[in-house]
């Protein structure tokens, strides 16, 4: 499963306007390049006497392998330089600051200002600038959301801010960008711009603890996630499941996928995951959990109650 995405080509907001730009710019002039460089080849393969081009052969050389190659490379660098200015390198005013932690590999996100902690898939509201703080727990990963803008690095023990901002609403995908280990292709994050209201809407929604169990299964679930290995990795706002090893799953059932894109979020795959994670992302630091039937069934129907 993988995140629909408009993509480089189909930019959503201001910052991977330019890009997209400026690479439209860099494409039509290599392509004008190839075209000149095709009619030249194939004018000298057909030609068989070459007496009268010695006197301006000079003057060719110059201009194509001097003049013209300086002239492209001015123009792309003065809209590379004007590209760059335009893409803001701090958010003008108030914007929403989402901290960003590359993991082996998944994503946390956390709302410093909101109080809201998540992991890959995380909201933004439309038309206004978002500032994300990335840095990394281990390796080098990096944050690419082609249709909203250019990708940036997450170091470990180092922050570098992305400045970003969606005009028109939708979901947008992206991959980790920098090879990162053995699941490198399978760190999925996604980013829903959507209208203020329904962004409030979903922050109150992150915002509040875990529903507590409704009845005697769910009941049973809980008590299975905090009597297993679960709750050593895993928090849940509102129970004493406080680990922050792997992803905050108090809102679990709002997210759509599972291990960062690997899976859709269904009964049937949380199931899956939670018996044999390895399976589904070999390498991850969550190892396969053994459960009886009964146990299984109870920690699933528990997880999706967390709406
Ligand atoms: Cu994280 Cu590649």
């Amino acid at each position: 499963m993988s995140f629909a995405s408009a993509g480089s080509f189909d930019p959503r907001g201001p910052v991977a306007s330019e890009i997209a730009d400026l690479w439209w710019l860099m494409l039509a002039l290599g392509t004008a390049v190839f075209a000149l460089f095709l009619y030249l080849l194939i004018r000298g393969l057909m030609r068989s006497d070459d007496k009268e081009a010695e006197t301006g052969s000079r003057w060719f050389l110059l201009g194509g392998g001097v003049v013209l190659p300086a002239v492209i490379v001015t123009v792309v660098f003065a809209f590379t330089i004007a590209a760059m200015r335009a893409i803001p390198t701090e958010a003008s005013s108030d914007p929403i600051v989402i901290e960003i932690t590359g993991h082996q590999w998944w994503w946390e996100i956390e709302y410093p200002d909101l109080g809201i902690r998540t992991a890959n898939e995380f909201q933004i509201p439309l038309g206004r600038e978002v500032e994300l703080r990335l840095t990394s727990a281990d390796v080098i990963h990096s944050f690419w959301l082609p249709s909203l803008g250019g990708k940036l690095d997450l170091l470990p023990d180092y922050t570098n801010t992305l400045i970003l901002q969606a005009d028109e609403p939708g979901d947008y995908g992206g991959m980790c960008a920098e090879f990162c280990g053995l699941q490198h292709a399978n760190m999925a994050i996604s980013a829903r711009a959507t209208t203020p209201d329904s962004f409030n809407q979903w922050v109150s929604g992150q915002q509040a603890p875990a529903v507590a169990p409704s009845d005697e299964l769910t009941e049973q679930g809980l008590k299975v996630f905090l009597s297993r290995e679960c709750a050593d990795c895993h928090s849940i706002r509102g129970t004493p499941a406080s680990g922050d090893e792997g992803p905050d799953l108090t809102h679990l059932a709002s997210r759509y996928t599972l291990g960062a894109g690997v899976l859709d979020n269904n009964t049937e795959n949380l199931a899956d995951w939670i018996s044999s994670p390895q399976d589904h992302k070999p390498g991850i630091d969550m190892e396969d959990v053994e459960l009886t039937e009964a146990e299984l069934e109870a920690l699933v129907a528990y997880l999706e109650t967390l709406e």
